[in-house]
């Protein structure tokens, strides 16, 4: 539990840069990598979107300016500061149907069985412990509509060899923390599928993204109920 708290504020702390607002028009929310491309053609069919562990990301901006008949895109995540931002930047741009939430997995239980036709989840289900992870895992199908899709994006995958050179300390069950918090968890690919297929999603695509042109990249799991 103490870590959970230590993981948001680690978190809360690395947004408290993002204070000013940013009043954006269409033209500066361009698809430009295959990322983009899979939250904009998802969006486009879907009547209301979450995008869970939002952190300080464009995705419901991308998705309100692809789909006008978008109802709702939520964003949740427990930092005051990247909810702040967004909410501010959403209201500066006059977006009447995306809406920012502090929260959590307590508030992620609120919401309604097969509410949402499109979830999205990026680098979040691997940088929270695996208690937590698990259950959230059970909230995202449970919350997601017949036919609806998941999208994860988990980090790059690194051996424990490649954690040493990270200076990321082994805490088991694939965990690693750095200064004594964690910092998150390397599962490889078939654990990922084999969580969300097991809770009843079947695999649609599996990709990659290149977060930066040289680095190593993540990955992408587009799942369907
Ligand atoms: C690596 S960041 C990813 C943020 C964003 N999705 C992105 O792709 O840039 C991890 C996010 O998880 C959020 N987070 C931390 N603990 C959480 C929890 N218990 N439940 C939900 N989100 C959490 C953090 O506030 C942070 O925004």
């Amino acid at each position: 539990m103490e870590n959970e708290k230590d993981i948001k504020k680690y978190w809360d702390d690395a947004y408290s840069g993002h204070k000013t607002p940013i009043k954006i028009a269409k033209d500066e929310i361009a698809v430009e990598n295959n990322l983009d491309q899979y939250i904009k053609d998802y969006s486009m069919h879907a009547k209301k979107i979450l995008d869970y562990g939002c952190g300080i990301t464009y995705n419901l901006f991308l998705a309100h300016f692809s789909n006008p008949n978008l109802e709702l895109g939520l964003g949740i995540d427990p930092s005051k500061n990247a909810i702040d931002f967004l909410r501010n930047t959403s209201e500066k741009s006059g977006f009447k149907n995306v809406s920012f939430e502090v929260g959590d997995f307590a508030r992620m239980q609120k919401i309604k069985n097969e509410d949402f036709d499109f979830v999205i989840c990026m680098n979040v289900l691997d940088c929270i412990t695996k208690d937590i992870m698990i259950k959230t895992a059970g909230e995202i199908v449970r919350i997601l509509k017949k036919g609806g899709v998941f999208l994860l994006k988990v980090n790059f995958y690194l051996t424990p060899e490649e954690c040493k050179r990270y200076h990321l300390d082994p805490i088991g069950d694939e965990a690693y923390a750095q200064k004594g918090l964690f910092r998150i968890a390397f599962y490889k690919d078939e654990y990922w599928i084999k969580l969300f297929t097991d809770l009843g999603l079947k695999l649609v695509k599996s990709d990659e993204y290149a977060r930066l042109e040289n680095g190593p990249k993540d990955r992408i799991f587009i799942f369907k109920k």
